[in-house]
């Protein structure tokens, strides 16, 4: 017998002894793995002439292609024996439930802030990102409320322990006007801006969180006045509240940094103990507004000889909770899944 045909006839009944696919790999290594014999006997091509690589390489070829045949019989006839053996050892339970991945939802308020970024966008208004944590000189001094002005005590305001600067000492935001002054000051008019964020006043009942929402919006124009502010506002909540035929009416108000001032009425009525937008006569306070204080514009860097501006400010909890109906302020903040899965809205995969 060659040195070949022993070669092979060993390969071959260490195959035929390989008893499950481990094995059958650590075979296939020690054939033609890095060490392996094959391999081994390949190196030796090198030292022979054309004639005898010629006759030896077809030799080899032809052992190689025996031992590939077995293996791969070999491994084919393991794997099945093995498949059998899981099956019949392994018990799948086909009552038990699937695994049922959960995506969450996107939260009330998250969905009614991207509605209310695409109306105010289509009305030109640019996003202005606005701070937390504001100075006193910005949330009330450049809003036309000075030291000691009586609305400062309208706020009940979470001073923050930060160290005070040229600006005043730190607050918490209690509303989103600052943003107003920070847009006039970064941009030349004519404008028209608006932010969505956290403000915060020391107050918590059902109707009041120490945290809410709030948009601001405002014009800095030639030539703007209340009729426009009055028909922007109307337009505006027609569209988020999608009631075509709500009334909307303005009162006269008072805020320091707009003169003259209103407050927003719609109009509503009660169905099975629901409030229904834009059916009733009852009025529903919703917004505060106005045209731009001169002395405000002035903070700004505008001169209020040439420019007007308008301002509105609306709470973003209290919108979500008359379109969606959700009772009480409270559990916005609350994380609580049932909730969020009562009042949460599907994500889209666009
Ligand atoms: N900042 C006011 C508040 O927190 C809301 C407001 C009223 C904003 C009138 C405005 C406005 O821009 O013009 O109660």
């Amino acid at each position: 017998m060659s040195e070949l045909d022993k070669l092979l006839a060993s390969c071959l009944s260490e195959i035929a002894d390989c008893d499950n696919l481990k094995k059958i790999d650590d075979v296939k290594n020690a054939i033609f793995g890095k060490n392996g014999k094959i391999t081994n006997i390949m190196k030796k091509l090198r030292d022979l002439d054309d004639n005898e690589k010629r006759k030896f390489g077809a030799e080899i070829n032809s052992i190689k292609d025996k031992i590939w045949e077995q293996l791969s019989s070999k491994s084919y006839k393991l794997e099945i024996k093995e498949l059998d053996k899981k099956l019949s050892s392994e018990f799948a339970d086909v009552s038990m439930p699937i695994y049922s991945p959960s995506f969450g939802k996107i939260h009330p308020l998250t969905k009614v802030s991207e509605e209310i970024y695409g109306i105010l966008s289509s009305y030109g208004f640019t996003f202005a990102e606005g701070e937390d944590i504001e100075s006193e000189y910005y949330n009330f001094t450049a809003l036309n409320m000075p030291d000691h002005h009586p609305a400062r005590t309208m706020h009940d305001t979470f001073y923050v322990n930060m160290p005070a600067d040229d600006k005043g000492r730190k607050l918490l935001r209690t509303h989103t006007s600052p943003v107003q002054i920070h847009a006039m000051l970064a941009n030349s008019p004519p404008c028209r801006f608006f932010s969505i964020g956290r403000v915060y006043r020391s107050d918590s009942d059902s109707t009041h969180t120490p945290m809410f929402n709030q948009i601001e919006g405002i014009i800095v124009e030639k030539n703007v006045g209340f009729s426009h502010l009055k028909w922007l506002i109307t337009d505006f909540l027609k569209k988020l509240f999608e009631v075509k035929d709500l009334s909307v009416r303005l009162r006269p108000s008072f805020f320091p940094f707009t003169e003259p001032s209103a407050e927003v009425d719609v109009n509503y009525g009660i169905k099975n103990g629901k409030i229904v937008l834009g059916s009733g006569s009852k009025w529903l306070e919703i917004c505060g507004c106005g045209a731009v204080h001169p002395n405000v514009l002035k903070y700004g860097n505008i001169d209020p000889t040439k420019y007007q501006g308008l301002a509105f400010g609306f709470g973003l909890d209290r919108l979500t909770s008359l379109k969606y109906g959700v009772p009480d302020l409270r559990e916005y903040f609350e994380s609580d899944d049932r909730w969020r899965n009562a009042f949460g809205f599907p994500h889209v995969i666009v």
